[in-house]
């Protein structure tokens, strides 16, 4: 029998383009699926169009920035998760985060505060001997401050810590997080961006990185953004400030 038969991964913010790829992809290694997100209908349409077997995939509701919901939202789960990953992000343009708090506000709410307040009860709930797993979708823009993306960088950076954080707290109780350091993917967060064509990942690519994911902390996807990941790791103030 496939060892993970019996396992059920909860994807939060299912309707992305990545997750949507991970969840073909989990029902594929024998995993039940959890998909949460806010636009339900969409996930059931996806679902019927790729023919997926809705015995294995449940569609749930749920918003990363209703952070009073988030509780209740857990204690319903039918079945507590072995892998939980977060992925619901939100983008808009640094300009007009620098402009408009509103939108800056829902960056940080999105990418970072749902993030910490759903993920921080699941790892706490020390009663699900299920778990083994959480993965948080985050982002190059999070490794340095740049002039172009700072604002929606700083929500990627501080989930980042926040996730390398919550790594130590649970190796303890033997539970992996992984932070996904993700470069360009062709997804509907990045519409009407123009973008390095050679470096743009697909979503079914980056999607396997994440349903493989081993005990790396960090994970970049492809080789040219990891060689890009190092490189902005190393580069001095004075270069970084060059940059876009
Ligand atoms: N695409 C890239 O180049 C890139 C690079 C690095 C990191 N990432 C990260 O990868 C993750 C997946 O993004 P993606 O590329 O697949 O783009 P995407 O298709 O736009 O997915 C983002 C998802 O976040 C969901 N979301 C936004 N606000 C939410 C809320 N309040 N509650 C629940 N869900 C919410 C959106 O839901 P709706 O569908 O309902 O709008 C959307 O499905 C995000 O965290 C993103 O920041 C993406």
């Amino acid at each position: 029998m496939n060892q993970n038969t019996n396992k059920t991964v909860l994807i939060l913010g299912a309707n992305s383009d990545v997750a949507k790829q991970c969840i073909i992809q989990y029902l594929e290694k024998g995993f039940s699926v959890m998909a949460a997100s806010r636009n339900t209908k969409s996930l059931e349409d996806f679902i019927v169009t790729n023919n997926l077997d809705q015995k294995k995939v449940t569609v749930l509701y749920f918003d990363a920035a209703d952070f009073d919901s988030h509780q209740q939202f857990y204690n319903d789960l039918s079945v507590k998760p072995h892998i939980a990953v977060y992925s619901a992000g939100f983008l808009v343009d640094n300009q007009k985060a620098l402009r408009d708090f509103k939108v800056a506000k829902q960056m940080m709410e999105v990418n970072y505060m749902g993030g910490v307040s759903i993920l921080s009860i699941i790892a706490m709930d020390e009663i699900n001997k299920n778990l083994e797993r959480i993965i948080g979708l985050s982002s190059l823009s999070g490794v340095r401050g740049r002039k172009s993306n700072f604002v929606y960088g700083s929500t990627k950076a501080a989930f980042t810590q926040y996730l390398a954080g919550l790594r130590q707290e649970l190796a303890s109780r033997k539970i992996t997080v992984n932070a996904l350091v993700i470069g360009y993917i062709r997804t509907k967060i990045n519409e009407g961006l123009e973008l390095n064509e050679s470096l743009i990942m697909e979503p079914d690519y980056v999607a396997k990185f994440i349903v493989n994911a081993g005990n790396s902390f960090t994970i970049v996807p492809n080789f040219k953004w990891k060689m890009i990941y190092h490189i902005l790791r190393l580069l001095p103030e004075s270069l970084a400030a060059k940059l876009p």
